[in-house]
């Protein structure tokens, strides 16, 4: 076989194989260094449970090969009464993506919010005991890691458990246990599961306080013995804010103290910051179309340009540390999904994920 037939027979097979999997089974995940993930939504979830077949589920799998239910896994939805597990939905969503060979983690044993009440709280309305405490974080992280055990590939144990000027937050948790509600944690999911991959979350890692006390918690369980695989790192960031340099800055710290990171939920929102203004814009109509400036579903060519650009960017800096990262997750499929429309200012419309509202990968994912 000459050098040209040869080739004309790979190119036959690599149509033979795209026929074989599907004509469009190339996507944006097969451009990717590392594993490119997306948040699954209740209503997608839904439709997966239903057996139905719908466009949104046919991208995520065209595109993505890790998934993470956006809200499915959280303690509210699987014990919503204390001792009653309901894991229907999210054994539906689980079964989907085992099917689909899509690394699949599950989000979270451990939060402050999306809590049902009764988890911290005795029957007076005060705060339980340690006891009780450590008794129910015992059973949910058991019972729900073992559920799940051989179909999920990792677990966020702990969200959010650091504030911004690096202190510890105040959760219900902390107020029982101190920080070592964490530590606890982790030692319940390892028991249940040990091959399971544990991780830290957190958002706002451009505070260098933060980032360095969970550094400490890192530090703290390795130097126990204990096990913990990574640190992720939300990523909800602006157009216009944070800087690059402060990702890349916690990236290289965590990796310093010996584990992986992950990009955990992504996405970037084009609007004006409504911090510091959400008691007003509920009630001042001003504020609110300022707040609020492309209603209609279409953002101007300019800003999708700059959009598209600073997705590049961060995307060129997680490609130079491919190595330590694990995967890169955007929470979310498309713009009409997106958490960001009803957060922190309800009833907006954004433009933060890889999909517009009419369900096209926007132009500009190519340079991804
Ligand atoms: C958000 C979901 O996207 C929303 O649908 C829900 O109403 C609230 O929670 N940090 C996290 C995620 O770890 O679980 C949050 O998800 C977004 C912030």
């Amino acid at each position: 076989m000459n050098k040209k037939q040869s080739i004309s027979t790979l190119t036959a097979l690599a149509v033979a194989t795209t026929m074989a999997f599907g004509a469009n089974s190339t996507g944006l995940k097969d451009n990717m260094p590392f594993k490119l993930g997306v948040a699954v939504s209740n209503a997608q979830i839904n439709d997966i449970a239903n057996g139905r077949k719908t466009q949104a589920l046919d991208l995520i799998k065209r595109n993505f090969n890790q998934v993470v239910a956006e809200n499915a896994m959280k303690d509210q939805p699987l014990q919503p009464i204390e001792g009653h597990f309901a894991f229907d939905a999210a054994d539906a969503f689980v079964d989907w993506s085992n099917k689909n060979g899509m690394k699949t983690m599950g989000h979270v044993l451990l939060w402050h919010s999306q809590l049902p009440g009764w988890f911290t709280r005795g029957d007076n309305g005060k705060l339980c005991s340690r006891e009780k405490l450590l008794d129910r974080m015992e059973n949910h992280i058991k019972t729900v890691v073992t559920h799940f055990k051989g179909r999920v590939a990792g677990w966020d144990v702990v969200n959010e458990a650091v504030e911004g000027d690096g202190s510890y937050r105040r959760s219900d948790f902390y107020k029982i246990l101190g920080e070592e509600f964490i530590d606890y944690a982790f030692k319940f999911a390892h028991e249940a599961d040990p091959d399971c991959e544990l991780w830290y979350n957190d958002y706002g890692n451009e505070s260098a306080k933060k980032n360095e006390t969970i550094a400490s918690i890192v530090r703290r369980l390795k130097s126990k013995g204990m096990r913990i695989d990574g640190v992720g790192l939300q990523t909800h960031i602006r157009i216009d804010s944070p800087s690059i340099e402060s990702y890349e800055n916690a990236i290289n710290l965590f990796v310093a103290e010996g584990v992986k990171v992950a990009i955990t939920e992504m996405d970037i929102s084009v609007l004006p910051s409504a911090w510091g203004l959400t008691a007003e814009v509920s009630t001042k109509v001003e504020y609110r179309e300022k707040l609020n400036p492309w209603p209609d579903g279409n953002l101007p060519p300019e800003v999708d340009k700059q959009l598209g650009e600073r997705y590049a960017e961060w995307f060129r800096m997680f490609r130079r540390h491919a190595a330590s990262i694990d995967r890169v997750t955007v929470w979310g499929l498309s713009d009409s999904s997106s958490w960001l429309n009803d957060f922190p200012v309800p009833g907006r419309t954004d433009y933060p994920l890889l999909v517009t509202r009419d369900m096209k990968l926007k132009p500009w994912t190519k340079s991804l």
